[in-house]
């Protein structure tokens, strides 16, 4: 335990670049917008300066419509792609033109709660809170979030986007060379086709100088997100918080949080019984029972369904939670988001759960994440039936997941 508690550490500063940190080397070096908020985390348990200048980079990189990006590019590294060349988001740093989860926030909380800076906090406040209006005014469909390119929800090629990726004509994207194959098996990565598609829709973007109501209106993807709709609830309930420690009024934030919780309804898969992603365009839903659909108790939605197939799921694989239905006809044990076991994703399925009184599927979640980091080390994602390791290695927000909560009694 100790041995793994200070390579976790060392996996952190190893990754920090001066005031932000990769989320590996070489596969990702850039800063990540929601690898942050967990590098933050990570960072709170044993150097909270480090943890609130983390957040403080993040934002520092935040558009004046309030978005805050998903890359950052601080330094131009040719090793990925697609880089600030093609995103044009003409900025300084350069980022890219769309957002991530929206973690920050409770970031913020855990590390506030630490170390009760409260003029760190005061400052990083208004930014948050522009950030989550942001979300609001642009990205609400009947009160559900929704995401304008699959990177956003971070879940980059999960199965609940293959109906509307169907539909994103990616006949004019060229020639074009993928970096990320250089670093990680290809059959651990999203596949051609994919990839194609994600440029198609970055053009879209691109073309309409990042236009946020244009994307909402016209864009190629258009999708209400789970993961996205639970994870903004979440902050908001953590930002009202904050509110409340700074004396700031929360009315406009509890307007948000009533407006996402009737949204998440929205998200019912009623056929399916559980949360589910639904595309805007067609109004039709994925029929894709994912890791963002225990992401409800994270959100404050307890729901008794929802935890009979947690208890079903977890039943059928060595380690949970796979990041889709391994009985669902996209189950692959490996390749990326349509099967594998991520230990952020899991910590936060394990917090909702754990404070929503579920203890035993709460314990053995935290568990089976520990066994694996254990048996492998600090990977970017496992295999749930075998525990395979899969993806980057010294991952930061592994390392960071371990110290708050995997590695921890
Ligand atoms: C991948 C993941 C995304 C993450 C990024 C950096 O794109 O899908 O969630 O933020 O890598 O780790």
């Amino acid at each position: 335990m100790r041995e793994l508690d200070d390579r976790a550490r060392a996996i952190l500063t190893g990754n920090d670049r001066g005031g932000y940190t990769v989320p590996t080397r070489g596969l990702y070096p850039y800063q990540w917008n929601w690898d942050s908020a967990f590098a933050a985390m990570g960072f709170s348990a044993f150097d909270p300066d480090r943890a609130w200048r983390e957040l403080e980079t993040l934002f520092a990189a935040q558009w004046e419509t309030g978005m805050v990006p998903h890359i950052i590019f601080h330094e131009v590294d040719p090793g990925y792609f697609p880089g600030p060349d093609v995103w044009q988001t003409h900025r300084q740093p350069p980022t890219t033109g769309i957002t991530q989860p929206p973690v920050a926030a409770t970031a913020a909380r855990r590390i506030y709660e630490r170390d009760h800076d409260r003029a760190r906090l005061a400052a990083l406040y208004p930014k948050m809170l522009a950030w989550h209006r942001w979300f609001a005014a642009h990205r609400l469909d009947r009160g559900a979030v929704c995401i304008a390119h699959p990177w956003e929800a971070g879940r980059d090629n999960a199965p609940d986007w293959d109906g509307a990726m169907a539909g994103v004509d990616s006949s004019g994207v060229g020639e074009y060379t993928r970096r990320d194959t250089a670093h990680v098996d290809a059959a651990m990565r999203p596949q051609k086709i994919d990839y194609d598609r994600y440029l198609s829709i970055l053009y879209f973007g691109r073309d309409t100088g990042w236009d946020a109501a244009e994307i909402a209106a016209n864009g190629p993807f258009f999708v209400a997100d789970p993961s996205m709709t639970f994870i903004l609830l979440r902050a908001n309930r953590d930002l009202a918080v904050l509110a409340g420690v700074l004396g700031e009024d929360s009315g406009e934030i509890e307007g948000w949080i009533a407006e996402l919780e009737a949204g998440a309804e929205t998200l019912w898969n009623a056929d399916g019984e559980y949360y589910d992603s639904r595309d805007v365009r067609t109004g039709t839903f994925a029929n894709s029972l994912s890791c963002a659909s225990y992401l409800c108790w994270y959100a404050g939605i307890d729901n008794r369904r929802m935890l009979e197939h947690l208890r079903s799921v977890l039943g059928r694989v060595r380690y949970g939670v796979p990041s889709y239905d391994p009985e669902g006809p996209e189950f692959n044990a490996l390749r990326y988001w349509r099967g594998p076991v991520w230990g952020v994703v899991n910590f936060l399925i394990a917090d909702g759960l754990a404070a929503a009184g579920h203890e035993v599927q709460a314990d053995r979640i935290r568990a089976d994440t520990r066994a694996l980091i254990e048996r492998n080390g600090f990977f970017e994602y496992f295999d749930p039936l075998e525990g395979r390791p899969a993806g980057g290695d010294n991952f930061t927000w592994t390392a960071a997941i371990w110290l708050i909560w995997a590695g921890r009694d």
